[in-house]
């Protein structure tokens, strides 16, 4: 007895402490705040400058493409769009500054269709790159990572990817031991595009070698520091909300910590579904999952709607192994229709019960009540907003994804190895991509509205290509794992049926060309398609950057890897020194 009350003083003191602080903190705080607000304006001054005067064209490119690689691109989104444009409206395809690659680059990936042909004239007269190019190493660099901002069909950017590729690798090899960094370098660019990196990872590997440049700029540095950390603090507030009361841990000041967040956000969730518990079957990786959410947008206005998000793929995550690998085919198939009864009852405002639920063994009606606790949860706050049919959408497509990994457990339960065609149609919903893309717009703002949504819902060319990137990815590498149980057929076995092909390299070889045709259709969707704000098309190429950076070698969200937990920590943990 004297013992808890002497513990509750304790705890009552480190609260008060822990809330001192806090407000310490906020003043700090409030200072960088500043620091960043006028080292902001200091930006968009000079964007504006550079802007006016055409000698400085090529340098205004640079400063954007700087200011992209750094990763604070997301406070001068007016600013850029309005120089990309005023550069096309000026110049059209006929760009006649230098680093004719960055403007390329640039421009396709702001969504302004130029052609190609400027590719051309780096080429002499027997068709071949000229072989001067291969003496400049950055102008050899940046030519190759344009080359990703291809579409189908523009046979020069395919050369030239070859072109740069061929002498890059031997630059590499030949300054191995010379200029180890520029080799480093080199092998970096060729194992993942700029292209094909996500923004906040490629900021953290650009900001320190930014910094080593001679030339660089200090505000520029310095901007990209403060506001890397303070996103970064930002990100680790939304960790601790999701996970709160998740981990049970005996540290006190961490226990304390954590009521804190409760107190602040409210907040408590995962740990309603106590996955270790109730489903040991499932990836149970709530950190990665939010790494994933990161990685589809990471900028602090859509705070809120990466909370949403990351409950939806935890939920997914969990749907996906209990439908891949562990419930019955029965106890699916009562699941399911129970899903699709809730979600037509409840447009009436009839409150889901448990009722339909009965016949479910307990891990699973956890499972139901998890699934209906995300949306709930934020029904009330929805219906302030007026937003109310974002809920429906996600709803909805929820439950087309559950309708879709049922028609897979059913195949598995019947052995049936569907044609290509069969299996696209399916597994390219089954993956998730549009149900989370969906999510990813609930709660972000007056950009979105309900067009978007409605855009999405048709499965439009770009969604698709997205999803195609992720399932087909996920199918090469789960393919030797899954076959050593009972799996449903992936793209693997349906191509190898289909096509009578029996050498599993050469599968691989076509579905790799697959997926990067689904790289090419991202592309020229991003350049043609007007249907929704920018932002949607980033976050599902986003999406496939994320299957790029998890799934190319091997599944590391499921055998979670030593550069993925690099990544992590490099993110969430450590801060960068300013
Ligand atoms: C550094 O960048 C800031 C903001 O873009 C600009 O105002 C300043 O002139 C630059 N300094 C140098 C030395 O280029
Ligand atoms: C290595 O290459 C880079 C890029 O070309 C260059 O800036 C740097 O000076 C080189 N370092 C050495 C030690 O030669």
């Amino acid at each position: 007895m004297y013992a808890r009350c002497c513990k509750n003083i304790v705890n009552t003191v480190l609260v008060i402490l822990l809330w001192l602080a806090s407000d310490l903190m906020q003043e700090v705080q409030a200072e960088v705040e500043q620091i960043i607000r006028s080292l902001i304006e200091e930006v968009k001054k000079e964007l504006l400058i550079t802007l006016d005067d055409p000698a400085r064209h090529t340098q205004l490119l640079k400063l954007v493409d700087t200011i992209q690689c750094l990763g604070i691109a997301y406070h001068f989104e007016m600013e850029i769009d309005h120089a990309l444009q005023h550069i096309y409206n000026v110049y059209g395809d006929h760009w006649d500054g230098g680093s004719t690659f960055i403007w390329f680059r640039l421009l396709r990936g702001h969504g302004f269709y130029v052609s190609c042909d400027i590719f051309s004239d780096f080429k002499d007269i027997t068709g071949s790159f000229r072989e001067s190019l291969t003496h400049d190493v950055e102008g050899l660099l940046e030519l190759y990572e344009a080359t990703y901002m291809s579409v189908q069909g523009e046979a020069v950017l395919d050369d030239a990817r070859s072109f740069t590729i061929t002498h890059l690798e031997k630059i590499a090899k030949d300054h191995l031991q010379r200029n180890s960094s520029l080799s480093r370098r080199i092998q970096e660019a060729l194992e993942r595009p700029i292209h094909k990196r996500l923004p906040r990872l490629n900021s953290l590997r650009y900001i320190p070698f930014y910094q080593q440049q001679v030339n660089h700029n200090k505000s520029l540095l310095r901007l990209a520091k403060l506001d890397f950390n303070r996103v970064q603090s930002l990100h680790k507030k939304e960790l601790s909300q999701l996970s709160v009361y998740r981990h049970s841990t005996s540290s006190l000041p961490l226990v304390l910590l954590m009521l804190l967040f409760v107190y602040i956000y409210n907040g408590w969730w995962w740990k309603g579904f106590d996955a270790p518990k109730n489903a040991p079957y499932m990836r149970d990786r709530l950190v990665e999952g939010y790494f994933w959410a990161i990685g589809v947008y990471f900028e602090p206005q859509y705070s809120n709607s990466r909370i949403f998000w990351v409950k939806s793929f935890m939920v997914s995550a969990l749907l996906d192994d209990t439908y891949d690998s562990y419930g019955t085919f029965e106890e699916l198939d009562i699941f399911t229709n129970a899903v699709e009864r809730y979600t037509k009852t409840h447009s009436t405002t009839s409150r889901w019960s448990m009722t339909c639920t009965d016949t479910l063994p307990d891990y699973m009606k956890l499972i139901y009540k998890a699934l209906l606790d995300i949306y709930e949860e934020l029904e009330e706050t929805m219906e302030k907003e007026a937003k109310t049919y974002q809920l429906n959408y996600a709803k909805d497509m929820m439950k087309e994804f559950i309708r879709y990994q049922m028609v897979e457990a059913k195949w598995r339960n019947e052995g049936y190895i569907p044609t290509v065609d069969e299996h696209k149609s399916v597994a390219f919903l089954s993956c998730g991509y549009k149900m989370l893309v969906t999510a990813a717009l609930v709660r972000t703002g007056d950009i979105i509205t309900e067009e978007s949504f409605k855009w999405i819902d048709t499965f439009p060319p770009l969604v698709k290509a997205s999803s195609a990137v992720c399932r087909i990815m996920d199918d090469i590498v789960g393919h030797k794992e899954e076959q050593q149980r009972e799996h449903v057929a992936s793209s693997v076995e349906s191509y190898m049926k289909q096509h009578d092909v029996t050498n599993v390299k050469n599968v691989y070889e076509f579905l790799n060309q697959q997926v990067e045709n689904g790289w090419k259709e991202m592309n020229r969707e991003s350049l043609i398609c007007k249907d929704v704000p920018r932002p949607v098309i980033t976050w599902l190429i986003n999406l496939a950057r994320v299957m790029d950076l998890l799934y190319k070698y091997d599944d590391t969200y499921t055998r979670v890897g030593e550069e993925l937990k690099d990544n992590i920590k490099q993110c969430f943990v450590h801060s960068m020194s300013v």
